[in-house]
């Protein structure tokens, strides 16, 4: 197996925290979720419509970059092609590309040049799956998996010849665009997938030819970091939970591993009109900082529309997060866990002598923080650098623990941070 991404690339990840993750494919004109074509069960001719209609007027990804940079997001990645086919750069590879719409244009490049002016690391979002090749098999995860003609084993398709079609695609990727950051694949499900459910048509390492792929991205692209659904173990650089908050710190086979939970902002991936199930911001703050203390990451996701506008709902959300992060980034960016422990309802992050805890309750006027007794040099609430008073226990008590005087009035920021500033030592 090709070596793993070198330790700088790590490090540079972790201290980046908060990325902006963008679905954005034809399934925004459809605009109920990216996987429509597999829920409705859609034709290529029924899904052409997307295609032809396909004109992002409004495309404009500085401004995307400009709302992920206020609202403290250090990296971006976007979906090149997902499961449905299109691509989104001006592949050699197929005609299904945004170069044959009535866009008429190469969207990645825009994306990347954007992103990268703003000083944001560039990630790649590469779908494995791939509903319109026609060497695709149809499987039980297709849309045409009712077509028992489609699934049938004389049907001409030929795996061997999609898989050479995917690594063709990814060098593509990776040799037109200069350095990028991330890779980021999705999915595989072998047979008794990670869902549990028996399958027994289901794509992996094989399918891909992951191992051809890993060796594809390394070598163009030595200080990529790579992602963990190629279902290929050792591969990965990071781990990718989806949607749901770790208990703790990620292990894999006992050990620590870099991860990052990648979430949207109500359910769907891709750009849902209808959808107004959105998560309050100051929830998703809270899941930031969770993840930083748990030594991760979180990819925040937006469907931008079919114009290539981020829609109102969201831009908001994301400002709302902006808010906050412009008075608290110092408690997320470059920080990490701590190896105190704390109290109930709060958490902590950790940036060299530097300790964060974020209050996600509000307690009435002590807040105690076992094992700090003496070794707190200064406190005080990071959104305004207003002290917070100490109550140490008597030097010739037993006690370890330190105790804070907060006010009444929790002040009005998403998630209140009291700066801990800890002595030497
Ligand atoms: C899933 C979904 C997909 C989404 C992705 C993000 O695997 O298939 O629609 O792109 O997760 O993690």
């Amino acid at each position: 197996m090709p070596p793993r991404a070198p330790a700088a690339s790590v490090r540079r990840f972790q201290s980046w925290r908060f990325g902006l993750f963008v679905h954005w494919g034809l399934y925004s004109a459809a605009a109920r979720h990216e996987w429509v074509k597999y829920r409705e069960r859609l034709t290529d001719q029924q899904y052409q419509p997307y295609f032809d209609h396909f004109d992002a007027d409004l495309y404009d990804p500085g401004a995307w970059a400009e709302l992920a940079t206020q609202a403290g997001m250090r990296y971006a990645v976007l979906t090149t092609k997902h499961h449905e086919g299109f691509c989104l750069w001006d592949s050699d590879l197929t005609d299904y590309k945004v170069t044959r719409t009535p866009h008429g244009k190469d969207a990645v490049g825009p994306f990347i040049e954007a992103f990268r002016t703003a000083g944001l690391g560039i990630g790649l979002y590469h779908s494995l799956i791939d509903w319109h090749h026609p060497d695709f098999t149809v499987d039980s995860h297709h849309p045409q998996r009712d077509d028992t003609a489609a699934r049938s084993a004389d049907t001409g398709r030929d795996m061997g010849r999609y898989a050479d079609h995917l690594n063709g695609q990814v060098r593509e990727l990776l040799t037109r665009y200069g350095g990028i950051d991330i890779m980021w694949f999705d999915f595989s499900y072998p047979d008794h997938d990670i869902y549990e459910q028996p399958i027994s048509d289901g794509k992996g390492r094989a399918a891909w030819r992951s191992e051809r792929l890993v060796e594809t991205v390394r070598s163009l692209q030595p200080d990529i970091l790579l992602n963990d659904r190629l279902d290929l173990p050792g591969s990965a650089d990071f781990t990718t939970a989806e949607q749901y908050q770790p208990a703790g710190p990620v292990l894999v086979d006992g050990h620590p591993v870099v991860w990052e939970a990648c979430h949207t902002l109500n359910g769907s991936w891709g750009y849902d009109r209808d959808n107004l199930d959105d998560k309050p911001a100051e929830l998703l703050v809270r899941m930031l900082v969770d993840a930083v203390s748990k030594d991760g990451n979180l990819l925040l996701n937006v469907g931008p529309n079919a114009r290539g506008e981020i829609d109102q709902r969201a831009a908001r959300t994301l400002r709302e997060i902006g808010a906050w992060m412009r008075l608290h980034s110092s408690a997320i960016h470059d920080a990490g866990p701590s190896t105190y422990e704390a109290p109930d309802g709060c958490r902590y992050t950790q940036r060299g002598d530097r300790l964060y805890l974020h209050l996600f309750t509000w307690p009435m006027k002590h807040v105690r923080l076992p094992g700090l007794a003496g070794k707190v040099r200064y406190a005080r609430f990071l959104a305004d650098h207003s002290e917070v008073r100490r109550d140490e226990p008597p030097a010739d008590g037993a006690g370890s623990t330190l105790t804070l005087e907060l006010p009444v009035q929790r002040p009005d920021v998403a998630v209140p941070v009291v700066e801990l500033v800890l002595h030497d030592s």
